[in-house]
């Protein structure tokens, strides 16, 4: 419950006044439509098919004495005049409020989807570690249209329960006695079927987890698909996406059972209590025909109202579990948020004048673990210069560089930027002074163009080339059919592993950073085009500060300062020629190791 009212409370931040409003005028269409069958009394009085009597229906009849007067041929033309007259304003007004409501609902989807997407873009990396992408997918999709829509279908409820509550009101008028008999089944139905509400629950719950699997499952293959492809995987990729097919497919099927079981026993119940109502009444009261016309109207008027209040609960029920899931992820993203300036605009990149700093630094993934990713780790990267990081594979290089943008927090010891501490505020500045290019390139699925303007949205065609010409990409992409226009597919599939690399190293070069951040950014390239690279990071030499993260050594042959790092520890520093003498190190293990491989 307290997940709605969460909700409840969000919409009324957003939508104000109007909400009530909107209320105001459900209650009366409400009114209206209560009117509407006050009227039906003296028309059915008039035309003289039943004879209510006037005295039958104690305050009714008297709000209606006054057409006793009054010939039939002029009452009963103006009694349906303005009977016609309500239902028209009774449905423009109705109009009216489903456009309002459609607005409010759609204008506050829109509200949480941009709340919740940008808390997510400012959630921290470790956020991301620990998260399955696709389940953020499904939230930032489903769950969220689905909570919103919970939020309007409960709207709807309040505003049925104030109609009801108002046409009970009316139907007291015409008759407590049924009105009362007619309440106390209808709660007592409500009472018995709280059941259906626990089963829409777990239903929903089912629901959830159903389209998180699923979304979960068809993102992760068809990221794989070369995988499934070439090891001849379909088969039974498709026998468990039948399987998820079929227990959605149930899934459906036992919530329709389960809301036409319940409507089922509302329509029984009624039909039932209509007719021992009317039998009890002719034989035992020997009741007036006026009054059962009454009790008919009655229960058809508030029997529905009911039943419709155990459809809305169900619906509720089954939506609540969304509600929890989007709640709980802006939860999160609350906790890990990485910075809380709402526009970046305005900071202007770092200037680094001394370099940066790391001081007895320690650092693991899992707080559950023994062993530590990074361990004591003590180092300088002076400003303008070059510094390489070598190891084996897993040694924690990339592990490191992410402490060093600020990506990931060490639980012990400090990153200094100059002399002050790498904090939330000062990380939007440095993060906007480095270029990264990634292990794994990314490059968004649109043309070469786009993906580089990305980072410089006014950059010029010229400021492009040159940015390729330094990445030696500009001959690869001047030769494609469409040159800088070209697509390349998701993730960049239609460029081959090396041409994606000098793109992603091109679109670094173009934000002119004071800080390059290179993680194995050339590894798939041939000899040549990596020699021609190393040549343009030459010339950036001084310019500023290089960071390079590289397994074959010779890409470092010309750092100002290569650090080794063994088991998340720094093991040895100094020139590429001092490490290169030191015999027995574990340089020269790697580089005697390469030499031996290339000879
Ligand atoms: N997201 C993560 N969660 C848990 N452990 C991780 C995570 N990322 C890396 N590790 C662990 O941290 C250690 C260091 O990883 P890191 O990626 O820094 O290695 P690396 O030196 O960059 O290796 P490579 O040369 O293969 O890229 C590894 O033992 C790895 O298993
Ligand atoms: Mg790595």
């Amino acid at each position: 419950m307290q997940h709605i009212l969460y909700f409840l409370k969000q919409i009324h931040a957003y939508s104000g006044k109007i909400l009530y409003i909107n209320m105001f005028a459900m209650m009366g269409i409400s009114l209206l439509e209560g009117v509407g069958i006050l009227l039906l009394v003296p028309m059915i009085s008039i035309s003289g098919i039943v004879d209510l009597g006037t005295g039958a229906i104690p305050i009714v009849g008297n709000l209606f004495s006054f057409l006793e007067g009054i010939p039939s041929s002029i009452a009963l033309p103006s009694i349906l005049a303005v009977y016609v007259l309500i239902v028209i304003s009774q449905n423009v007004m109705n109009r009216q409020i489903s456009v309002k409501n459609t607005i409010i609902q759609q204008g506050f989807l829109r509200h949480v989807r941009i709340e919740t997407y940008s808390s997510l873009l400012r959630s921290n990396w470790d956020f991301y570690i620990k998260k399955r992408k696709s389940d953020l997918i499904n939230l930032l999709t489903s769950e969220i249209a689905r909570a919103s829509a919970g939020t309007n279908s409960f709207l709807q409820f309040v505003a049925s329960l104030v109609f009801t509550v108002i046409q009970i009101g009316l139907a007291f008028v015409l008759s407590p006695n049924i009105t009362v008999f007619v309440l106390l089944c209808g709660l007592m139905l409500i009472f018995f079927n709280r059941k259906f509400l626990a089963r829409s629950l777990e239903l929903g719950n089912k629901n959830y987890e159903l389209g998180r699997n699923y979304l979960a499952g068809i993102t992760d293959q068809m990221n794989g698909i070369k995988d499934i492809k070439s090891n001849t995987l379909e088969e039974s990729r498709l026998d468990w996406f039948s399987s998820i097919t079929k227990r959605i497919q149930t899934e459906q099927v036992e919530y329709t059972k389960l809301r036409s079981t319940s409507q089922l026993y509302y329509k029984v119940a009624s039909a039932i209590l209509i007719a021992g109502f009317i039998f009890i009444a002719i034989n035992m009261f020997s009741a007036q025909a006026g009054q059962l016309m009454l009790v008919i109207v009655i229960f058809s008027r508030l029997w529905p109202r009911v039943a419709g209040i155990q459809a809305s609960l169900e619906q509720i029920a089954t939506m609540l579990p969304a509600f929890k899931a989007v709640k709980a992820l802006q939860q999160e993203c609350r906790v890990s948020q990485e910075f809380t300036s709402k526009s970046d605009k305005s900071i202007k990149p770092l200037e680094i004048k001394k370099g940066i700093f790391c001081e007895n630094i320690s650092f693991k993934y899992n707080q559950d673990t023994e062993k530590y990713a990074l361990n004591n780790v003590n180092l300088s990267i002076p400003s303008n210069q070059m510094t390489a990081f070598v190891g084996k594979s897993g040694a924690g290089k990339s592990t490191l560089i992410d402490l060093l943008m600020g990506l990931n927090q060490p639980q012990k010891g400090r990153v200094l930027i100059d002399d002050a501490l790498l904090t939330s505020d000062n990380l939007v500045a440095l993060r906007k002074s480095i270029s990264y290019v990634a292990q794994e390139p990314f490059l968004f699925n649109t043309s070469i163009k786009e993906n580089l303007t990305l980072v410089v949205p006014d950059a010029t065609e010229e400021q492009l080339w040159s940015a390729l010409e330094f990445s030696s990409a500009a001959e690869f992409v001047s030769k494609l059919p469409d040159g800088l226009d070209s697509l390349i597919g998701d993730r960049g599939v239609k460029l081959s592993g090396g041409e994606r690399q000098r793109l992603v190293l091109a679109r670094a070069i173009l934000r002119s950073p004071s800080i390059l951040v290179l993680d194995e950014a050339t590894s798939a390239l041939d000899t040549d085009n990596e020699a021609k690279i190393q040549e343009a990071l030459e010339r950036l030499k001084g310019k500023m500060t290089i960071i390079v993260i590289a397994h074959r050594l010779s890409t470092i042959r010309n750092a100002d300062q290569v650090v080794v790092l063994d088991q998340g520890e720094i093991i040895q520093t100094g020139e590429f020629a001092q490490l290169a003498n030191e015999k027995r190190s574990m340089f020269s293990h790697l580089l005697r190791n390469q030499m031996e491989a290339t000879n």
